[in-house]
This record gives structure tokens, C-alpha cells and sequence, in this order.
């Protein structure tokens, strides 16, 4: 079996087996049936003055886990700068909040670059690699560039954007061409890929048929891989006695609903418009009021950002106001926190929730909408409020579909699922309880693999 080399900005630690989500999970669990390589950032500052970056590997489980420390400058041009001030709002159709700066450009090819030099050499002949998400997009052509020639694949974890926004981006064409690099390329809905295929056919005049395009001698298949969460392992922490944040948290609601939000504090999670939606379902449904309780958890994120910063104020401030205006000496309608909790005791918040409201204003997939799913009760599950701009809306077609910017709409989906029969819970609930268990994250990681594997690399006559 080929071995595996996974690239992502950042790598879990090699021991931290439940804690960092879904997707390190999975990928550890292929790495280690295969044998591999996982390379990222080390999430560690190196001084300017060392000239070559700080190597550190640690092998765990038949799996070597390379990091590199980066610069303050790589920090702020590649990280900050290009891939979460460019990249990152105007993929999620921010265009007003896109900052464009070729200094942080270069920044994100010389990390790239960075990356390529160092993984290079530990490449064997027959290794696939496999590269996740927008911060790394050049990473084959870097990679080809030193000689490679072995099978890569990439998955943009976030969505691909409308034509017209990407090419925004000054270099929108040379990013084209770094994707044209890969032998795979994955997006999470039919939708993004779409968006990509309208891009290479209006601006490169590029052919695609049958997911497979062909340009500049080379050939790249595109698909849709949605990804997942760990359902039997979401299953399983729901069913376990619950752990003492879920008791407490029992314990403080009396029997209220509860509507719980899981985010991180990011622009794109739409969190102050649904906090508003919540003050307009208390105005138009006052009998509500002391019976209804919203949680918000939403641990800061990217914080050397100012747009993150803003978001972060702009949140305390609504929660604030909706509370002061609806809240009373004993209740107050929203409760919000900026920590992050452990999966297995966000599984029993989640169980604990009547509503699991998941509004953001764009995203790739967001899996807090499957992790809720995944964790009710099968007798007596909840009810998903979701945005139609999710990429899990593709597939959870039981959730009360919402339109995030139209507050009034969130605000009446609150009230059915307040008010919801246990039949219509069921009949919404179980279709996609079942999807969940046959696509989960092993599945999305088979089937990206297979289809990498697949297609060998047909190098065309020019
Ligand atoms: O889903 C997009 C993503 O950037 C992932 O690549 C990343 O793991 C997650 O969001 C958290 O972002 P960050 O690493 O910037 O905190």
C-alpha cells in the first residue's frame, strides 16, 4: 500500500487522539493504517535572525509528524495576511473585508515554498500526498517545481467562490494554475466545484468534461467529497454517563429550552445576526420569555486579526443589548462564552439541546451541524436550524432550512422547533441520523484516496 503524506497549516500533536476534531482523527487513522507523513506549521515563532526554519519530527504509530516552526514575518504575510485576510473573506463572499497586499502574497508563496523544500527530500517515489485547504493551494506547483512527480491531491475545506469574486484576487490566475498542479482536486459541494469549472472556462478557456480538465499538459480530475465527523464516536460520548459541564448546565436551564450555537468567533458564523433573530423571537413570541434559553459558545480565533477583533466586540455587544432589553432579575435569554469545550462534553450539550441553531452566512460544510445530529437521542431528537448557505445543507435536507440574513425567517424556525411534535422531529431526524452513519469521515477519507489513486497522471503530448 502506498504510504501517505498529509500536509495541512496545522498538524495535531502526535498523542492528542480525542481533542482536535474529526478530521485529525480520521486523517491519523489512514496515516497510520498506511504508514506516513503529516507536515504543517509547528504553531511556533522562530527568530528572524536563524536563516534555516526549525525542523522538529516525532514519530507515533507507524506515523512521522514533521513541523516547522515560521518567522513572526512568515506569521503575519502568509497566515494573517494572505491566506486569512485575502483568502478567507472573499472565498466566503466577503469581498468589503478582503485586504489585498503583495508583500503578503509573497509571504504565502515563500511558506509554501518553505514547505516544499523541507518535504521534498523525505518524499519516497510511490508516496501520495494529499494537501488540505486554502493556505497551502501552491504547494504542488512547489513541489513539481523540485521534481515530484508523484500522486497529489488537495480538498479546500472552505468554499470555493463565485467567479466574479475570485478574480478579485490580483493573482487569481496563478492560483488557478497552482490548482492545475494537483492530480485531484476535492470541494465539499456540487456548487463550489461548479464555481471553479465557470472560472477555468470564462478566464483560461479551459475545457472540463466528466470532472476531468485539461490544461497546460497536464490532466486534473475534480470531484465532491462533503466531509464528515466520526458518527459512531459522536454516537458514543452522547450515550456516555454525562460528564459534569453537561449536569451543570442541566441543572442551571430548570427545564427551559435550550438552543445551542457551537462557532468559532468568526465573521463568517453569522453569530450577531442570529443573536438579533433571537431578539425578534422574543418580541413576536413573548410567551418565551423564561422558558427559552440560548447558548452561544464561541471561543476566539485569529485574534491578531482586526476584523476578528471587531466580530468579537460586535457579539458582546449584541448579546448585551438582547439581554438587557428581554432579560429579566432571574433569566436572561442568552448566555455566551468564549471557551472551547472537549467533544465528548459538547456531545451531552448537544443532546441536552431541544434546538441546535447553525446559521452561518457562508461555509464550506461546518460539522457542529452533523456532530449535533449525531449526538441526540434517536427517540427524542432535536431540531437543526441550519443555514442554507452551509455546505452541510446539501445533504441535512431534515433541518429547518434557514436564511440567515433574513432575521424574521430565523426567528419563526426557532418558534416550529420550539413547538415541533415528536413525529415531525422523528420523520425529519432519521433520514439524516442514517446518512450520517454511512458517510462519516472514514468514508469522505476512502474515497478521496481511492479517487487519488485511481486516475494514474497522464502527462499530454503537447
Ligand atoms: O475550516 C477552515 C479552517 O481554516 C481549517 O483549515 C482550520 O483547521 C480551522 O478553520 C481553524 O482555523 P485556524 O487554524 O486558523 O484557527
Amino acid at each position: 500500500m502506498a504510504r501517505l503524506i498529509a500536509v495541512s497549516n496545522r498538524v495535531p500533536k502526535p498523542g492528542e487522539r480525542y481533542t482536535s476534531g474529526g478530521l485529525s482523527v480520521a486523517l491519523r487513522n489512514a496515516l497510520e493504517r498506511r504508514g506516513g507523513l503529516w507536515l504543517g506549521w509547528s504553531g511556533q515563532i522562530q527568530d528572524e535572525t536563524v536563516s534555516e526554519p526549525r525542523v522538529t519530527t516525532q514519530r507515533a504509530h507507524n506515523v512521522d509528524y514533521v513541523t516547522v516552526d515560521l518567522t513572526k514575518r512568515d506569521e503575519e504575510e502568509y497566515y494573517n495576511g494572505f491566506a486569512n485576510r485575502a483568502l478567507w473573506p472573499l472565498f466566503h463572499h466577503r469581498p468589503g473585508l478582503t485586504e489585498f497586499a503583495r508583500r503578503d502574497m509573497a509571504g504565502y508563496y515563500r511558506v509554501n515554498q518553505t514547505f516544499a523544500r523541507i518535504l521534498a527530500p523525505l518524499v519516497q517515489p510511490d508516496d501520495v500526498i494529499w494537501v488540505h485547504d486554502y493556505h497551502l493551494i501552491p504547494l504542488a506547483s512547489e513541489l513539481r517545481s523540485l521534481g515530484l512527480k508523484n500522486r497529489m491531491g488537495f480538498f479546500l475545506h472552505i468554499p470555493w467562490p463565485a467567479q466574479e469574486l475570485f478574480s478579485i484576487l490580483p493573482n487569481h490566475a496563478r492560483l488557478a494554475i497552482n490548482l492545475i498542479n494537483y492530480d485531484l482536486v476535492g470541494f465539499q459541494t456540487k456548487p463550489h466545484m461548479d464555481n471553479f469549472i465557470t472560472y477555468l472556462k470564462d478566464e483560461m478557456d479551459t475545457k472540463v468534461e466528466g470532472g476531468e480538465l485539461e490544461a497546460f499538459g497536464r490532466r486534473t480530475q475534480l470531484g465532491v467529497f462533503p466531509i464528515s465527523i466520526d458518527t459512531q464516536e459522536f454516537i458514543q460520548f452522547a450515550r456516555a454517563p454525562r460528564s459534569a459541564i453537561a449536569r451543570r448546565l442541566e441543572h442551571s436551564l430548570e427545564g427551559k429550552i435550550l438552543a445551542l450555537s457551537v462557532d468559532r468567533l468568526d465573521y463568517s458564523k453569522g453569530i450577531p445576526q442570529r443573536i438579533e433573530a433571537i431578539g425578534r423571537f422574543l418580541e413576536l413570541y413573548p410567551e418565551y420569555k423564561s422558558r427559552f434559553t440560548a447558548l452561544q459558545v464561541a471561543p476566539t480565533t485569529r485574534e491578531a486579526i482586526p476584523e476578528y477583533a471587531e466580530i468579537n466586540r460586535e457579539v458582546a455587544e449584541a448579546a448585551g443589548r438582547i439581554n438587557g432589553r428581554f432579560g429579566d432579575i432571574d433569566w436572561a435569554p442568552i448566555r455566551y462564552v468564549n471557551k472551547s469545550i472537549g467533544r465528548s462534553a459538547l456531545a451531552h450539550l448537544y443532546r441536552a439541546a431541544k434546538i441546535g441553531v447553525v446559521t452561518p452566512l457562508r461555509d464550506g460544510m461546518n460539522l457542529v451541524a452533523k456532530e449535533y445530529i449525531a449526538a441526540q437521542d434517536p427517540e427524542n431528537p432535536g431540531v437543526l436550524v441550519l443555514s442554507r448557505f452551509a455546505g452541510a445543507a446539501k445533504e441535512l435536507r431534515g433541518a429547518l432550512l434557514v436564511n440567515p440574513y433574513d432575521i424574521d425567517g430565523v426567528a419563526h424556525a426557532l418558534r416550529s422547533a420550539c413547538e415541533m411534535p415528536l413525529d415531525e422531529r422523528l420523520s425529519r431526524f432519521l433520514p439524516m441520523y442514517a446518512h450520517l452513519k454511512k458517510f462519516n469521515v472514514h468514508r469522505w477519507t476512502d474515497d478521496f484516496l481511492s479517487a487519488l489513486m485511481r486516475e494514474p497522471q497522464l502527462a499530454l503530448t503537447a
